[in-house]
């Protein structure tokens, strides 16, 4: 079965980008070359699902960055989108989670690299995130795109790895864990009486 993984950066208060789509608070971050994982992430998956906000903010670059099949969700946009220089390389879709990721499954895709906004709440809250690995950048912007967003239950995360890096980010690395539901249903959990020892 396809999995989902996520790798993004991160401001220290969850956003991904400003709300006009600008990423100037993560560019300016002085790494000095350091190697966060980004090459050997890549290396790990078939391609990529992003959202219509990720693919127009990419498309700004210079030059394309990605070497793996992309595959764009949009409800707005068409295959007509899409220049003629990334023919073959970018594919529109305008499915729902679960079905894309059957279909890609069907085409021999075993782990995607999931990657947006709006669209990454889309496949947690679907349940088809694997793994998260997020590099929180040490900043503040105060708003933006959030990463995360409302969610219909919570989801349990299991911490696989923290590296802190000399610029001062820091990688962490989460596994989804499988929903457990309580008895009186998953938002209700936290709210119950907790038991009293006499
Ligand atoms: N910090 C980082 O490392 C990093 C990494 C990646 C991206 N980014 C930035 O983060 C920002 C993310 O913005 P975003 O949240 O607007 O972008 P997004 O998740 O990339 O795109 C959201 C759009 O995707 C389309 N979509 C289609 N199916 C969807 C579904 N099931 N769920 C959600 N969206 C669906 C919708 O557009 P339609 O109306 O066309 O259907 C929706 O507005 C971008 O600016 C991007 O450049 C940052």
């Amino acid at each position: 079965m396809t999995s989902g993984h996520v790798f993004i950066a991160t401001s220290l208060d969850g956003f991904v980008a400003r709300l006009d789509h600008q990423l100037d608070w993560l560019t300016k971050q002085d790494t000095g070359g350091e190697e966060h994982g980004y090459e050997a992430f890549m290396a790990s998956v078939d391609g990529l699902v992003m959202g219509r906000g990720s693919y127009t903010t990419v498309l700004a670059f210079e030059g394309w960055p990605y070497e793996k099949p992309v595959v764009v969700m949009s409800k707005s946009l068409t295959q007509a989108d899409v220049p003629a220089r990334l023919a073959g390389r970018v594919r529109i879709v305008a499915s729902e989670p679960a079905e894309l990721m059957d279909e890609l499954d069907r085409q021999g895709w075993r782990r995607v690299y999931v990657d947006g906004g709006r669209v990454v709440q889309s496949f947690l809250g679907a349940g088809l995130i694997e793994d998260l690995t997020l590099t929180l950048v040490p900043i503040l912007i105060g708003t933006g795109q959030r990463l995360f967003g409302e969610l219909d239950a919570d989801i349990d995360l299991e911490l696989l790895e923290a590296t802190p890096f000399e610029s001062g980010l820091v990688r962490t690395r989460y596994r989804v864990r499988a929903p457990t539901p309580g008895p009186a249903g998953p938002r209700t959990r936290g709210l119950q009486r907790p038991a009293r020892g006499r």
